[in-house]
């Protein structure tokens, strides 16, 4: 039974759509019968993919829209436009990212850069599109795309490591504060990859690694819990602690956050 949010005309927006796992996304988004928003920083690629998107899909009418998640303004435009053109948004997969790569004591703008990118870009696009969202009285999915490295942050990067470490508390924050607001059928899902080959983790290889995920596969898997109504999506040559799923395994049972009191506000 697929997910209610995902059905035909729905709208959906997905950043870093231009390629990798957003790209394949917006793939499956479309041949749902959605309609399709592709955002990204990249201007050529989004042209690519919009094109590619309408010559695989039926999709008729692909919107792009150049966009830096890292900015609130950026992302305010990018909410007007999809607004203007679509009448408001269904789901939101907020899942542009970055990995260049950092040390404890680089320089603050390589921390700034990928802190802004990969946690500012989640909390702004959760933030300035979530209202509409909930206004519009649907069924709404809100996914963002966090990391393993997140949660067991391993040794080196530390800086990608604390901004998905934020995406994760971040998201835990939201499907709390949209369990209690009344009236709200929008839920937030976050999803932790494995390890995907795409062009943040090709690092000069041209083939697909031994035990690699193609994007396509991770989109897969990730509709299927979805359409489960889990709200961590974990793929499954994950090494998370067993507590997280545990923890999962609650909150798809519905419990934890049904018992919490209402955040006052
Ligand atoms: P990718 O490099 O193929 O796609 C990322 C997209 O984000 C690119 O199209 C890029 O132009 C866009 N982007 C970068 N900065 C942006 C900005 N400021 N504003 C808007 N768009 C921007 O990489 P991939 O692998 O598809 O990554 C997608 C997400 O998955 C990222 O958040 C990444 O951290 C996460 N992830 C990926 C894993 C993997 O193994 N590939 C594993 C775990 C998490």
């Amino acid at each position: 039974m697929p997910h209610p949010a995902i059905i035909k005309d729905n709208v959906a927006v997905i950043t870093g759509g231009a390629s990798g796992i957003g790209f394949a996304a917006a793939m499956a988004f479309a041949r749902a019968g959605m309609k399709v928003c592709i955002a990204d920083v990249d201007e050529a690629r989004l042209a690519e993919a919009a094109t590619k998107l309408s010559s695989i899909t039926s999709a008729t009418d692909v919107m792009t829209f150049a966009v830096d998640v890292s900015r609130a303004e950026s992302v305010r435009e990018l909410e007007r436009a999809v607004g203007a053109h679509y009448g408001g948004t269904d789901l939101l997969m907020n899942n542009a990212g970055i990995q260049p790569g950092s040390t404890l004591f680089a320089e603050p703008d390589n921390w700034q850069r990928i802190i802004g990118v990969n946690m500012w870009g989640i909390i702004n696009g959760s933030r300035i599109f979530a209202p509409g969202m909930i206004a519009r009285g649907k069924a709404g999915l809100i996914i963002n795309t966090g990391s393993k490295q997140g949660i067991t942050t391993p040794p080196g990067d530390p800086a990608y490591n604390v901004s998905k470490a934020g995406v994760k508390a971040f998201t835990e924050a939201l499907q709390h504060e949209l369990r209690n607001t009344s009236d709200c059928h929008i839920t937030a899902h976050l999803l932790i990859p494995g390890f995907v080959f795409t062009g943040l983790t090709a690092k000069g290889r041209t083939e697909k690694p031994a035990g690699a995920w193609t994007p396509e596969q991770t989109v897969d898997f990730m509709l299927a819990r979805l359409d489960a109504g889990d709200f961590y999506i974990l793929c499954p040559d994950n090494d998370v602690p067993r507590a997280l799923d545990e923890k999962r395994m609650l909150w798809a049972a519905g419990d934890i956050v049904e018992n919490r009191p209402p955040l006052s506000r």
